[in-house]
C-alpha cells in the first residue's frame, strides 16, 4: 500500500497538533504520552534522534492505551521496520528516498513523507502520496509558501513541522490544504527534564483547542 491515506488522516484529522518529541529514556516517554493525551493529544510523533527512541516507543505502545503512537526522524528501510515491528502506528520522515518509499510499499503502517519544494511534492504525488510532511516549515517559506502552491497542487494536503509555535500557528490553521501540525512547543525540553507533567498537560490542552480550516 503506498501510503494507507485514509488511516494516516483520520490519524491527523483526530488533533490540531502532532507533539513531535526526542525522549532520553523509555519512562520519559511513557510519562511524557500520558500527560499529552491527558490534555487531548493523543497522537504523538517520538523521534529516532536519542538513543532510546526505540525502547520508548515500544514502552508506550505496550503502556500508553490512550496514546496513538508514530515513529519519527525515520531515515532508512532498516529503521522503518524496525518501528513497524514494534508496532507504531504511523511513521513520519523530514523527506523521502526511493528506497524508504519501497519499505512503506510492502507495508500497512500509514506513511508520512517530508517534501519542501514543488518537485520534491510532485515526485511524491508521482508515488502515490497526497499528505505530505511540510519541514522545515518556517525555514523553507512557512504558511506563505503553502498557501501559493495550493491552486498548483490542489490534492495535496500538509502537516507543517518546524519553527511553529502558538505565536504563528494560526496562518497555518487559516489554509485549507494543512491538516494539522507538528511541534515539539507542547513538550518544552525543560518541562520534560524537570518532569513538568502538569505544566505539559495545560499546553497540550491550549494546543487542542486550536481551530483548523483544513
Ligand atoms: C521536526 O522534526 O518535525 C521538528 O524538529 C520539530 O520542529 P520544532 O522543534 O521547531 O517544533
Amino acid at each position: 500500500m503506498a501510503q494507507n491515506k485514509t488511516r494516516l488522516l483520520e490519524i491527523l484529522k483526530g488533533q490540531p497538533v502532532v507533539p513531535v518529541v526526542a525522549v532520553e529514556t523509555a519512562e520519559e516517554g511513557v510519562q511524557l504520552a500520558r500527560a499529552l493525551a491527558a490534555g487531548g493529544l493523543r497522537s504523538i510523533e517520538v523521534t529516532l534522534r536519542t538513543p532510546a527512541a526505540l525502547e520508548a516507543i515500544a514502552a508506550i505502545c505496550d503502556e500508553v492505551p490512550e496514546a496513538i503512537c508514530g515513529a519519527g526522524t525515520i531515515l532508512t528501510p532498516k529503521q522503518f521496520e524496525a518501528v513497524e515491528r514494534i508496532g507504531v502506528q504511523y511513521v513520519v520522515s523530514p523527506g523521502a528516498t526511493m528506497e524508504l518509499l519501497d519499505a512503506a510499499k510492502d507495508s500497512d503502517v500509514p506513511f508520512l513523507p517530508g517534501a519542501a519544494t514543488p518537485s520534491e511534492m510532485m515526485a511524491m504525488m508521482q508515488e502515490g502520496y497526497e499528505v505530505l510532511k511540510f519541514f522545515p516549515a518556517e525555514q523553507v517559506g512557512g504558511a506563505k509558501l503553502l498557501k501559493s502552491i495550493a491552486p498548483v497542487f490542489p490534492a495535496l494536503r500538509f502537516c507543517p513541522t518546524g519553527g511553529i509555535s502558538m505565536d504563528n500557528v494560526g496562518s497555518y490553521f487559516a489554509l485549507p490544504n494543512v491538516v494539522c501540525v507538528g511541534g515539539s512547543w507542547v513538550a518544552p525540553k525543560d518541562m520534560v527534564a524537570s518532569g513538568d507533567w502538569a505544566g505539559i498537560t495545560q499546553l497540550a490542552k491550549e494546543a487542542s483547542a486550536l481551530q483548523r480550516k483544513g
